[in-house]
């Protein structure tokens, strides 16, 4: 069996969620169903960030004591993952002292052993948007371009990381491949920071000024830098820093298979973490994905500007199912998308109430009707007569669709499978459900073109063998879907009485029930 550890970060609960943190929770989800699917072991870890001045300041606005402030806002991204359907193995708290702090404070011991921790000065201009020393390059007008606030000036005593070491390592990591950087451009964008030097980086704050985080072994003047302490997440959480039972997970699941981040925290996660990851002796991740942003009003949707979209509204409304749709086929899964409203309400219109929701009715009530004892694979005489070829795309394999261009189920089972496979392996997870929803176009065309309703009078057995290639297609597009929105698939194939985990050349017989709509119309109800 294959294991397969995937994270997301680990969200900050200085501010309620919103959809961008949707965005990062649902593009694992959706990869993470997919290798179960196919069998893997999979360990899907979420979270939350809860140290740092971010935080210890909303907590001192909000007026509560810190510790109630982050117990109640994890709890919103606890609600959050559930109300979307994310199915997290394990939720971590950096607060929990118990499970994360041995791990946060066993990479610091580890790192400082090995000579790659030391005290120096440090000046410099810190955002706290951004929890990190920032440069002239990241300022317009002496405010930070991305959070739109002036940096702190800060002279400080900390410890550093000794990172400039290990830049020519995370490179020959980079190119080999070792650590792979999707897509392309951000790994391009990190070789180019690389090679424009890397310096060592501050890794402690005074605990004074701190005093809400991770103690720094040995010195409790100082307070561990919040991205040290957040990026050990990935390692406390299975293990690291617990020895016996509690460790094994990491030895099973470590390196991470795939880490999925959005490209605002693409230097922490592709440089910082690989170099403390080898100077602790450990492995590096195998893939990691920057997603774009969604945006709102062309700006990256975010607390700090005050564009957020609430996701709970939008769930509440149209239910987690196409909201997860709308975020993973309707944006590009590698570049910025922007989120309004009117679009995603038109999607539903079209996608949901138009094509799945009234092909599912309109199948099985001509089923109920032409078929009541059920269907049954009808023989390939008669579909000789109904022929699925044009329907299939050109960029088909032409002898296969020629050969057995007329059975549906090797079509949507070598054919369209494959394809499906290879995006969804590649991690192109839009392009894949697209493979999905191209088929229910094709379902559409062909029940168009055959109007089986209008033979049944002629040919019952015609009628018998359209439906039988239609429902393969609709069948075959929601296995497709069904990462991304399993209850409706499962309700589909409810309908039809077929298992998912079976392959369509396997479905022997198919019935039907009668269906109340899965998708109304919005605007019928107003
Ligand atoms: N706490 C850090 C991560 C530490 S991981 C060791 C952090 N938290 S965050 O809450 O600001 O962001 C969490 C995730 O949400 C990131 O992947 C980030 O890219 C994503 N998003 C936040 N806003 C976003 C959009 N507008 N669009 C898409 N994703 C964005 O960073």
């Amino acid at each position: 069996m294959n294991k397969f550890y995937i994270t997301t970060p680990i969200y900050y609960v200085n501010a309620s969620p919103h959809l961008g943190h949707a965005y990062t929770g649902v593009f694992a989800d959706v990869i993470a169903r997919y290798r179960r699917t196919k069998g893997d072991d999979v360990f899907f870890l979420t979270g939350t960030d809860e140290h740092g001045a971010k935080v210890m300041r909303a907590a001192e606005a909000a007026g509560v004591k810190v510790e109630t402030f982050v117990d109640r806002q994890q709890e919103k991204f606890r609600n959050l993952a559930k109300d979307l359907m994310i199915t997290h193995d394990d939720f971590i708290r950096t607060s929990d002292k118990k499970k994360h702090w041995p791990g946060a404070q066993k990479m610091w011991e580890t790192l400082r052993k090995a000579g790659d921790i030391y005290l120096g000065k440090y000046e410099g201009q810190y955002c706290v948007g951004h929890e990190a020393f920032i440069t002239d390059k990241d300022l317009e007008n002496g405010t930070c371009i991305e959070h739109g606030v002036a940096p702190e000036h800060l002279v400080e005593e900390n410890y550093f990381f000794r990172l400039s070491e290990y830049a020519d390592r995370i490179r020959a990591n980079i190119i080999s491949g070792k650590f792979q950087i999707l897509p392309e451009a951000r790994k391009n964008e990190v070789l180019a920071m690389i090679n424009e030097g890397l310096t060592d980086i501050s890794f402690s704050r005074p605990s004074s000024d701190i005093p809400w985080g991770v103690p720094v072994p040995g010195d409790n003047k100082q307070t561990m830098y919040v991205w040290c302490d957040a990026l050990a997440n990935y390692l406390s959480a299975i293990g690291y820093g617990h020895s016996g039972k509690d460790a094994e997970k990491l030895m099973l699941y470590w390196p991470a298979d795939l880490q999925i981040i959005g490209k605002d925290i693409l230097r922490f996660h592709a440089i910082i973490w690989p170099g403390m990851l080898l100077a602790a002796g450990l492995p590096l991740p195998k893939v990691l994905i920057a997603h774009g942003h969604i945006l709102s009003g062309a700006k990256k949707m975010s607390k700090t500007i005050g564009n957020v979209v609430d996701p709970n509204a939008v769930i509440a409304e149209y239910g987690a199912e196409i909201l997860r749709n709308y975020l993973i086929s309707e944006i590009p899964n590698f570049d910025d998308g922007d989120f309004t409203m009117t679009r995603f309400a038109e999607v539903y219109e079209a996608k949901f109430a138009n094509s799945i929701g009234n092909i599912v009715s309109r199948i099985a009530a001509m089923i109920e009707k032409y078929a009541p004892e059920g269907i049954v694979r009808p023989d390939r005489a008669v579909l000789q007569t109904y022929r699925l070829r044009r329907f299939v795309p050109a960029s088909a394999k032409e002898e296969l669709v020629e050969v057995k261009g007329e059975d549906v189920e090797l079509y949507v089972s070598q054919l369209a499978m494959e394809e499906y496979g290879k995006f969804m392996d590649a991690y192109h997870i839009g392009d894949a459900a697209r493979v999905g929803w191209r088929l229910l176009e094709q379902c559409d065309a062909y029940i168009q073109e055959y109007q089986p309703f209008k033979l049944a009078a002629t040919d019952l057995n015609g009628t018998k063998a359209i439906l039988w290639n239609s429902t393969i297609l609709l069948l075959g597009a929601m296995k497709m879907l069904r990462p991304i929105m399993p209850g409706t698939a499962d309700k589909v194939f409810g309908v039809f009485h077929v298992s998912p985990d079976t392959a369509c050349e396997d479905w022997k017989e198919i019935h039907a029930s009668r269906v109340t709509p899965l998708f109304p119309r919005k605007e019928a109800n107003k």
